[in-house]
């Protein structure tokens, strides 16, 4: 065994002799397997006291260990460090950063300190800390957006002379995976408390080569209980190839209306169908109210312990969920056997408080237009007071979690909040969201929303890889949109959604349409497919076809956005059950307020390159266009240490 000093004192940690520095280790909050084969894991901690960032990297070799921190997966724009012992037990720490996929430039200013290291007959260990932000042009600043990391590792020690001595670490020992690396794990780990039970189900499937892509649907039904139960949270399980061709897995809880769980009965003992094609029986889509959104590299999801989602709240009734799987075969293997397993945690003791959950975003309906070629599309939601006052108490309730989700062409989500003409701090920001990686992000801090306050979701699209026609609402993960969050809360209410959309004057101006057909009834704006098509009496087409045959080059996008957007909405307030709060939608529009003031950066240096990259039009019109902080706002988004409570 190779023990390294670089000691101030030496303490011992699981079993090996492992040398301090001037910190003591600190307890890890967060722990995952890197490598499908289980060679290589990380444990970390963001440590919002110390500002930065402490992994511990494990792998299975003697040689050198590589990690970094990318936007995107690629070497290119990535933040890497290289580490390893050398057979002396000498321990190294190479900063480096990548401009391709080609051996990373070493940055000249190392920003990274090794806590400890070791080595023995099969593996090496380093512990290592770097600050959040490192003014160092060659760093990514960590921020709470999502980001990757990157691993990799050799077989041999470099020599002295990095990067040259670096060899290749092959195709296979390297990868990346999805982190939200500042929050509070969302994991449940194994310290539950002893009056949780645990209810597991899963799938299992042979890949197929001629499919890329797989979504699965089968039914189930929780054990039946004879009192309340809170559901508390869950942790994925992942068995033979899950890591690798298991993409994301939602669970629905259905209707629970009697007659209909009649029917869903006899669908438990069948295996499934293919989602949402004509195979899927009519009646899986009564079930909606996800529960579980579990997606590539993501951890699982616990509740604050004095909070529980009541699920089965009548006693002896019987729940049945719809369980959506989704394979992912990009690299077309076939006969591969994938099976995963889902533990749902909970608890017949039941909390303090029940939880609950409710939509805000864009209504899924006809006014959900991105249009083609455009590098910034803002797309905004509002869940006004006219409908908080309906349904919430006078002392608010408390949101602990929140969930965004676009599709593939969603770049960046925001949940801002605004009170008395004021704007809070953002309840929730991803500027880097990827469609990959739908974890629900934790609040570092609780955020009450009152009856008088305003909530607007807020998406930011590219949609440049659409060539042609616009993308409208939909459930297709491709080729159609969404720009949704939901808000988990306690106490629970009566609350089920709160989304609006453009009104339909403000299309009919911006697009040339003199009339909708059953104008009257567009304000019941269902998401039924008539409803995202209408027919246009006096052009003689329907609506889709008629946007996409708009000439978008000529029009004046920002100024379309900006009606969109900024323009007056119809707000849909709906209770539990899909109940209207309101017999007519109130007309909503974004507040005027004084807009939210992002704190300046540490690291002015880094101002220059993100603004150049930024996203002043969709911003600029975020806050009205003669308002100074957009800029500073998308600077700072990717800086950090600015106010933001949350991701
Ligand atoms: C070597 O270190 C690894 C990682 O800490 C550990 O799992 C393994 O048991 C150790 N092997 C021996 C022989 O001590
Ligand atoms: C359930 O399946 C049985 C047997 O296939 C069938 O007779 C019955 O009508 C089904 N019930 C419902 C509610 O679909
Ligand atoms: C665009 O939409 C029109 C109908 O509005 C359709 O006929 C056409 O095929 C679509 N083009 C592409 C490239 O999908
Ligand atoms: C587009 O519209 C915006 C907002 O109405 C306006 O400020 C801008 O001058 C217009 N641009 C052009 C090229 O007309
Ligand atoms: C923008 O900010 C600067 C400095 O803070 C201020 O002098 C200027 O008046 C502001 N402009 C607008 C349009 O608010
Ligand atoms: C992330 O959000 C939390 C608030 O929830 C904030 O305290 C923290 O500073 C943010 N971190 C970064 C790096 O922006």
């Amino acid at each position: 065994m190779m023990v390294v000093v670089i000691p101030l004192f030496i303490c011992v940690i699981s079993g090996a002799l492992g040398l301090v520095t001037e910190d003591t280790i600190p307890a890890f909050t967060h722990h995952a397997g890197l490598d499908p084969d289980g060679k290589y894991t990380i444990a970390w901690l963001a440590d919002k006291e110390k500002m930065e960032l402490v992994v511990s990297l494990t792998c299975a070799t003697r040689g050198w260990l590589g990690f970094g921190v990318s936007t995107n997966g690629a070497m290119r724009g990535a933040d890497m460090v290289t580490a390893w012992v050398d057979d002396a037990g000498k321990p190294f720490v190479q900063d480096q950063y990548g401009e391709g996929n080609f051996l990373p430039a070493v940055d000249t200013q190392n920003d990274w300190r090794i806590l400890q290291a070791s080595e023995n007959s099969s593996h090496t260990v380093m512990v290592l800390a770097r600050a959040f932000d490192t003014c160092d042009p060659h760093d990514l600043p960590f921020t709470n957006a999502t980001k990757r990391f990157i691993y990799a590792w050799g077989e041999e020690d470099p020599g002295s002379n990095l990067p040259e001595n670096l060899l290749y670490h092959g195709p296979r020992n390297r990868g990346s995976r999805y982190a939200f690396m500042l929050q509070p794990s969302p994991s449940t780990g194994d310290n539950l408390p002893a009056d949780v039970k645990t209810w597991r189900f899963g799938g299992n499937m042979i890949i197929q080569k001629h499919r890329h892509t797989l979504y699965w649907c089968n039914i189930i039904e929780a054990p039946q209980m004879s009192t309340q139960i809170h559901y508390i949270g869950y942790d994925m399980k992942h068995g033979q190839n899950s890591l690798q061709y298991l993409h994301h897995v939602v669970v629905f809880e259905c209707s629970g209306d009697p007659d209909e769980n009649e029917k869903l009965h006899n669908y438990t003992t069948h295996g499934g169908h293919e989602c949402y094609t004509e195979n899927m029986p009519q009646d899986f889509t009564q079930c909606k109210a996800a529960l579980v959104v579990w997606a590539v590299g993501g951890e699982g999801d616990k509740f604050p312990k004095y909070a529980g989602y009541p699920l089965l709240t009548e006693p002896g009734r019987r729940t049945f969920f719809l369980v959506e799987a989704h394979y992912d075969n990009q690299p077309r293997d076939h006969g591969v056997e994938v099976d995963w397993n889902i533990d749902i945690f909970y608890t017949q003791k039941l909390r303090e408080y029940d939880a609950g959950n409710f939509l805000i975003g864009h209504n899924l309906n006809f006014g959900h237009v991105v249009p083609p070629r455009q590098k910034h599309w803002l797309t905004s939601g509002h869940c006004p007071r006219e409908c908080l006052q309906e349904v919430l108490p006078e002392e608010g309730i408390k949101v602990f979690m929140v969930f965004l989700h676009a599709h593939t062409l969603g770049r960046k989500l925001r949940v801002r909040h605004f009170r008395n003409g004021e704007e809070l701090p953002p309840m929730a920001v991803d500027d880097n969201y990827d469609f990959n990686f739908q974890q629900t992000a934790v609040l570092d801090q609780e955020r009450t929303v009152f009856p008088e306050d305003h909530i607007t979701l807020e998406c930011d699209y590219d949609s440049r890889s659409q060539h042609d026609n616009v993308t409208y609402a939909g459930f297709a993960a491709v080729g159609q949109e969404m720009c949704l969050a939901f808000l988990m809360y306690y106490p629970r209410i009566p609350m089920a959604e709160c989304v609006s959309a453009p009104h339909p004057e403000i299309l009919k101006k911006v697009f040339d349409i003199d009339q909708f057909d059953h104008e009257e009834e567009l304000y019941t704006f269902n998401a039924n497919h008539e409803a995202l098509n209408p027919y246009l009496p006096n052009k003689g087409v329907q609506y889709q076809d008629w946007v996409n045959r708009r000439n978008w080059d000529d029009m004046n996008m920002t100024d379309v956005n900006y009606q969109m957007a900024r323009g007056p909405h119809l707000n849909r307030c709906l209770k539990r059950g899909g109940i209207p709060a309101h017999e007519r939608k109130p007309v909503v529009k974004f507040p005027v307020a004084k807009y939210y003031t992002y704190q300046a950066a540490e690291c002015p240096s880094l101002l220059h390159p993100i603004g150049k990259e930024g996203l002043s039009e969709a911003y600029n019109m975020a806050n009205g266009n003669a308002n100074n902080n957009s800029f500073m706002l998308i600077a700072v988004f990717y800086i950090f240490r600015y106010t933001f409570s949350f991701l």
